[in-house]
């Protein structure tokens, strides 16, 4: 596995491939990689000639009481997860060569953005958007695979790439969980043990809430207020940032629910901001 630091090394070596009639698998990280990380890995390892996994912290997704001071990393461990899953190449850039100080370009989807985490992290999209059109710039990926555990962040970039014609196919994963239900979440490392304990709560309120709709709830009001109660007894040490239910393509908030919805969660537990979601048909 080659290890590249320089964008500009890095576009150069995709350009080659390109060129080569290769075809280029991306899978942008932000490192303290885990088994959902990897499974991206694994589910674009097949569908292209080289597979490109990126490790960047990007500072322009954080707002400035949030934890990009803070955020774990553990980049030989990185290697050894990207190596064993088939990475060709690891991209790892510094912000400052991801970022000129005068930098002044941003990509933004501000329609899709407004509710859950657009709400609750001002300014966040538009530097997921920022830097994930950079990192197709600089890789000239022909896919790119994203998780369904950032459903937001998943919808608002298949958006983008359909709004400005960008010639790459975005694949979906599932959440990948603990056994106990737990989401993966590089953010699980801030959890002292009584709370990673208490955490799967996140996860059961979510399917008890599928299952209050699936047997006939259909006003969303009274079904996020269930929820709400359901999280006041199962996990008191949590306070939520959000709790909503929305449609799934549009991210617009759902007041009655007669289609298939995403019923979508952030909850702080300890120092960590937890976010779970759960597509429900009906
Ligand atoms: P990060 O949080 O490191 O996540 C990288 C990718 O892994 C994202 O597509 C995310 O949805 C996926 N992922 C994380 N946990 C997962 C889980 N438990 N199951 C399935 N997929 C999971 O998301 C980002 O980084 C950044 O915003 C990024 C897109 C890299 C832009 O900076």
């Amino acid at each position: 596995m080659n290890i590249i630091t320089d964008p500009i090394e890095l576009q150069r070596t995709c350009l080659q491939w390109r060129a080569q009639g290769l075809t280029i698998g991306l899978v942008p990280t932000m490192g303290f990689l885990h088994a959902g990380h990897m499974s991206l890995m694994a589910t674009l390892r097949p569908e292209c000639d080289r597979l490109i996994t990126t490790v960047f912290l990007n500072p322009t997704q954080f707002g400035e009481n949030e934890d990009l001071s803070n955020y774990p990393h553990d980049f030989d461990g990185d290697c050894v997860k990207a190596k064993a899953q088939g990475t060709d190449l690891l991209f790892a850039p510094s912000p400052d060569a991801m970022y000129a100080d005068d930098h002044a370009t941003w990509i933004d989807v501000p329609d899709l953005g407004k509710n859950l985490c657009g709400a609750s992290r001002t300014g966040h999209f538009r530097g997921v958007c920022t830097v994930v059109t950079k990192l197709f710039q600089l890789t000239q990926a022909t896919k790119a695979v994203f998780g369904q555990k950032d459903w937001q962040q998943l919808a608002i970039i298949k958006r983008m790439i359909r709004d400005l014609n960008m010639p790459v196919e975005i694949l979906s994963h599932p959440i990948v969980r603990e056994d106990d239900g737990l989401a993966l979440s590089s953010r699980n490392a801030y959890l002292t043990e009584e709370e990673r304990a208490a955490a799967p709560a996140i996860r059961k309120g979510l399917l008890k809430l599928a299952a209050m709709i699936k047997d006939g709830e259909r006003d969303a009001a009274s079904a996020k207020a269930a929820l709400k109660d359901e999280y006041a007894s199962t996990l008191p040490m949590g306070s939520s940032d959000y709790i909503e239910i929305v449609d799934p393509d549009s991210i617009e908030l759902v007041e009655t629910i007669d289609k298939p919805v995403l019923a979508a969660v952030a909850i702080r537990v300890g120092k960590a901001r937890l976010i779970d979601n759960i597509l429900i048909e009906v």
